[in-house]
C-alpha cells in the first residue's frame, strides 16, 4: 500500500510538493504479516482485508479466467488489494465495502482518506517530473502543446489557490464550462485538490442547460473561456455564460481564461483567470479527502425532462478509472493515449483525464473535429502525435468511412496498438473499416460498453486470455467485478444463452454512481427499483451462443445523438414552451451517420394565423435555446393529434412506426381511444416524405 502523509508545515522545496512520502508500499514486517491497511493505525484491530502486495505480485499474474472469478467470488480481496496497492492513500481504508443495491447505499473503502489529484500528478511528479502528462491538439494541425506532469501540477496548483482565495471550499461546487484543454483539466483537478466537486458542462449546452445545471448544483463559482475553437469557427463562451448567471444567484465569481486574442468584456463577478493565477503560490496542500466524498457531478439525461446530476466519489471512481483504462486499453508506460471525448462527458473524464493521469500516460487533448482542415485529421494526428491507443465514436467513423481511405493511408498508423470504440452501438460496417483499413488489422478493436452512472467501462472484449477472440460490433465480456444478468418481463433472471432482456449488473463495483445530486429517492427509483437488488442500465442487451453480450439499445425514452444521450422528454418540455404548441411526442430515428436523430410530432392549436414553418422555425430555436444544438429535431411532423390509450398515454410504438415507414405491422392497437388516428398520422407522413424528396431533388 502507498500511504501518504501531508506534511502542513514544512513542503518539500526540491519537488515543489507538500506531500511527503512517509511509506510506500510497505511491505508487512516480523509479526506483522496479513493485517492489511488497517495494521498502520495501531490502535485499531487489524481488519481482516488483504496484505498490500496483493494486487502487484499475486493477483495481477493471476490468467485471467482466475482473476475474474476472484472478482466475482471475493470481490473484497479483489478491489481491497487493487486498492491498496494502486492508490496513494493518506489514510488507510478500514473496511473494502458496505453496499446494499435495493436502497441505493453504495459505499468503498470507508475510512480511508486520500486526494485524486495527488494521485494523478503528484505520485508521478515524484518519479518522473519532465514525462508529458497532456498533449493538447489544438484546432490548427501542427500547433499541439505538451504539458508535463511538473507543469501540470504547478498550474493545477496555482489555480487550487486561485479558488481558495475566492472563497472555494471544501464541499462547495464549482462549474466548468470549457472545452477540452490543459486549463479545463487542472480546473478539474484543482477542484479535486481542494475539496471542491465540479460539475463539467458540456460547452456545447445553451446558457439556459447551464443555467439548470449551476442552480441544481448550487455552484459558487463557474470557469469559462471567453472563446472556445473548434473546427475553424470560434465560439463565444462568455457571453453563454454571462446569460445564464443572470439567473443563478449561487455564483460569486466566474474565472475566464483566454483561449483566444479577442478581448473580453468584464462585469462584476468576472476575474480574469491567468492574470490572478500568475500571482499564485505553484504549491497548494492537498486535501485528505474522505473515499466517499463527493469528487464529481456530471449531469446526463434520463427519461424526464430534468437532467439528473449523477454523483461520483473519490477513491472507488478514481480505482476503476484507473484500472480499465489500463487492462481494457492494454496502456503500458511510453503510450500516447488518444481519446477523442470532450471533458463535458463521462468518456472525457474517465479516459481522458481521471485514468490517464491516474495510471502516468500521455493523454492527448483533441479540441477539433474528425474533418477539419480535412477527412485525414484523425490519422495525420495519430502519425504526429504517434498515438499507441485511439479511442472514439462511432458517429465520427461512420462520418470518415464515407470518404475515400486514402485519408487514412497516406498516413504512419503503425503507432497505433488498441483501437476503441464507445457511445453507442458501433455497426458491423464501421467496425470492419476501423478495424482493417485504421488498424490494417492488427491492432485489438474493443467496442466498449459502459455509461456516465457506471463511471467507467462495464463491458468491452478486454481484458481477456491472451489471443481470446474479439468478434466484431460486440462488447462481449463483463470487466472484472461486473456480473451481467439479463431479466425478462416479469422481472425474472434470464438464464442460457441466445437470450435477450433488460440489461443488469447483479453486485456493487466500485466505480458506479453514489446517487443524483439533491434527490436519492430519484437514484433509487431510476436504477434499483425496476429490479429490486440488481442495478438497471437502462439498456438492452442479448446473451449470444457463445455467452458474449451484444447491447441492444436503450429501452426507455433516452436516445443517443452522436454519441450524445438525450431524454426526449427534455425535448418536448423544450417545445411545449412554445404558445402555438399544445402538445408533441418525440422519438429517436435511424441515421446513417448520427445514429439516431430526434424526430417531433407536433400539434398545433386550433384556428392558428401564424405560417406553419415559421413555427417550426421557432421551435428548432426554441431547443437550441433550451437544450444545445445537437438536440434540434431532424424531422417535425404536424399532426391534428396524437395517437393516445384510453388512460392518454401517448403510443409512442406507433409514432416509431410511422417514422420509419415500418406501418405494415403495428401491432395491437385496440387499446387507442381512437384508432382512426393512426390513419391520419400516417397520411400526414406520407405528404411529409413526398415534401422532403421534392426539397432534395430541387437541391440536386
Ligand atoms: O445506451 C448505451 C449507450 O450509451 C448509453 C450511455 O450514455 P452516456 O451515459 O452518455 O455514456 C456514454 C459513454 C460511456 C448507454 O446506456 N452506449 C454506450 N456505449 C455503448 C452504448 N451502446 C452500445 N454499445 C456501446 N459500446
Amino acid at each position: 500500500m502507498c500511504l501518504l502523509r501531508i506534511n502542513m508545515a514544512a513542503p518539500s522545496s526540491r519537488s515543489g510538493l507538500l506531500w511527503t512520502l512517509l511509506s510506500r508500499c510497505r511491505t508487512p514486517g516480523p509479526g506483522r504479516t496479513g493485517t492489511g491497511p488497517g495494521r498502520c493505525l495501531s490502535s485499531l484491530p487489524p481488519p481482516p482485508l488483504p496484505p498490500p502486495g496483493t494486487w502487484s505480485s499475486e493477483l495481477s499474474r493471476l490468467p485471467h479466467r482466475d482473476l475474474y472469478r476472484l472478482s466475482v467470488t471475493d470481490p473484497d480481496r479483489f478491489w481491497g488489494s487493487a486498492a491498496a496497492d494502486r492508490l496513494c492513500w493518506v489514510e488507510p481504508y478500514q473496511q473494502v465495502r458496505d453496499c446494499e443495491l435495493s436502497s441505493g447505499r453504495i459505499s468503498w473503502f470507508l475510512g480511508g482518506k486520500l486526494n485524486v489529484s495527488v494521485n494523478c500528478l503528484d505520485v508521478h511528479v515524484e518519479k518522473h517530473p519532465d514525462r508529458v502528462a497532456l498533449i493538447w491538439e489544438r484546432d490548427e494541425p501542427g500547433t499541439e502543446v505538451k504539458v508535463t506532469y511538473r507543469e501540470l501540477l504547478e498550474t493545477t496548483c496555482r489555480l487550487a489557490n486561485t479558488l481558495k482565495s475566492h472563497g472555494v471550499h471544501k464541499g462547495d461546487t464549482v462549474a466548468i464550462y470549457m472545452p477540452v484543454s490543459p486549463i479545463a483539466v487542472a480546473a478539474m483537478l484543482a477542484c479535486a485538490r481542494i475539496g471542491a466537486v465540479h460539475t463539467v458542462v458540456f460547452a456545447g449546452f445553451s446558457s439556459e442547460a447551464l443555467a439548470g445545471r449551476i442552480q441544481d448544483a448550487q455552484c459558487k463559482a463557474v470557469l469559462t473561456c471567453n472563446q472556445g475553437v473548434r473546427g475553424g469557427r470560434l465560439m463565444d463562451l462568455k457571453s453563454t455564460v454571462d446569460a445564464a448567471v443572470k439567473s443563478c444567484p449561487s455564483v460569486q465569481h466566474v474565472f475566464v481564461s483566454q483561449r483566444t486574442d479577442s478581448p473580453t468584456a468584464m462585469g462584476a463577478l468576472d476575474v480574469p483567470l491567468e492574470e490572478v493565477m500568475s500571482s499564485q503560490p505553484a504549491i497548494c496542500p492537498a486535501e485528505p479527502l474522505d473515499s466517499e466524498d463527493i469528487l464529481f457531478l456530471l449531469y446526463t439525461s434520463g427519461s424526464t425532462g430534468k437532467p439528473k446530476g449523477i454523483v461520483h466519489t473519490q477513491a472507488g471512481y478514481l480505482l476503476y478509472a484507473s484500472m480499465t483504462h489500463q487492462l481494457v486499453f492494454d496502456h503500458r508506460d511510453g503510450d500516447v493515449f488518444g481519446c477523442m471525448a470532450d471533458i463535458g462527458w463521462i468518456t472525457g473524464h474517465s479516459y481522458v483525464v481521471y485514468g490517464p493521469l491516474s495510471n502516468g500516460a500521455t493523454s492527448v487533448l483533441f479540441e477539433s473535429t474528425p474533418v477539419y482542415p480535412n477527412p485525414g485529421r484523425y490519422w495525420e494526428t495519430v502519425q504526429r502525435l504517434r498515438i499507441s491507443q485511439f479511442y472514439g465514436a462511432p458517429t465520427a467513423l461512420r462520418l470518415l468511412l464515407k470518404y475515400d481511405d486514402s485519408w487514412v493511408k497516406k498516413f504512419d498508423r503503425s503507432s497505433l496498438r488498441t483501437l476503441g470504440s464507445v457511445g453507442e452501438p458501433i455497426n458491423h460496417e464501421a467496425w470492419h473499416w476501423f478495424h482493417s483499413v485504421v488498424g490494417e488489422g492488427r491492432c485489438p478493436l474493443v467496442d466498449t460498453w459502459w455509461q456516465t452512472e457506471t463511471g467507467g467501462v462495464c463491458i468491452a472484449p478486454r481484458p481477456a486470455e491472451k489471443g481470446a477472440p474479439i468478434l466484431p460490433a460486440m462488447a462481449m465480456r463483463p470487466f472484472f467485478g461486473i456480473q451481467p444478468v439479463l431479466m425478462d418481463d416479469k422481472g425474472e433472471p434470464i438464464s442460457g444463452v441466445s437470450v435477450g432482456g433488460a440489461l443488469c449488473i447483479s453486485q456493487p463495483w466500485p466505480g458506479m454512481a453514489r446517487s443524483i445530486y439533491g434527490d436519492h429517492q430519484r437514484f433509487v427509483d431510476a436504477y434499483f427499483k425496476p429490479y429490486p437488488g440488481f442495478y438497471f442500465s437502462g439498456d438492452g442487451a442479448y446473451r449470444s451462443e457463445d455467452g458474449y453480450y451484444q447491447i441492444t439499445g436503450r429501452m426507455d425514452d433516452v436516445i443517443n445523438v452522436s454519441g450524445h444521450r438525450l431524454g426526449t422528454a427534455e425535448i418536448e418540455d423544450a417545445l411545449d414552451e412554445h404558445p402555438a404548441v399544445p402538445e408533441t411526442a418525440v422519438i429517436g430515428i435511424q441515421h446513417d451517420i448520427k445514429g439516431e436523430v430526434p424526430f417531433a410530432f407536433v400539434v398545433l392549436k386550433d384556428g392558428l394565423h401564424d405560417d406553419p414553418l415559421v413555427i417550426l422555425q421557432q421551435l428548432r430555436d426554441l431547443v437550441a435555446a433550451k437544450i444545445a444544438k445537437y438536440a434540434v429535431p431532424e424531422h417535425f411532423l404536424v399532426v391534428k393529434r396524437l395517437p393516445k390509450t384510453r388512460s392518454g398515454k401517448i403510443m409512442r410504438r406507433i409514432l416509431r412506426k410511422v417514422a420509419m415507414e415500418t406501418t405494415g405491422d403495428l401491432g395491437d392497437v385496440s387499446t387507442l381511444d381512437d384508432p382512426s388516428v393512426v390513419k391520419e398520422i400516417v397520411e400526414a407522413h406520407e405528404q411529409y416524405r413526398k415534401q422532403r424528396e421534392e426539397e432534395e431533388e430541387k437541391k440536386k
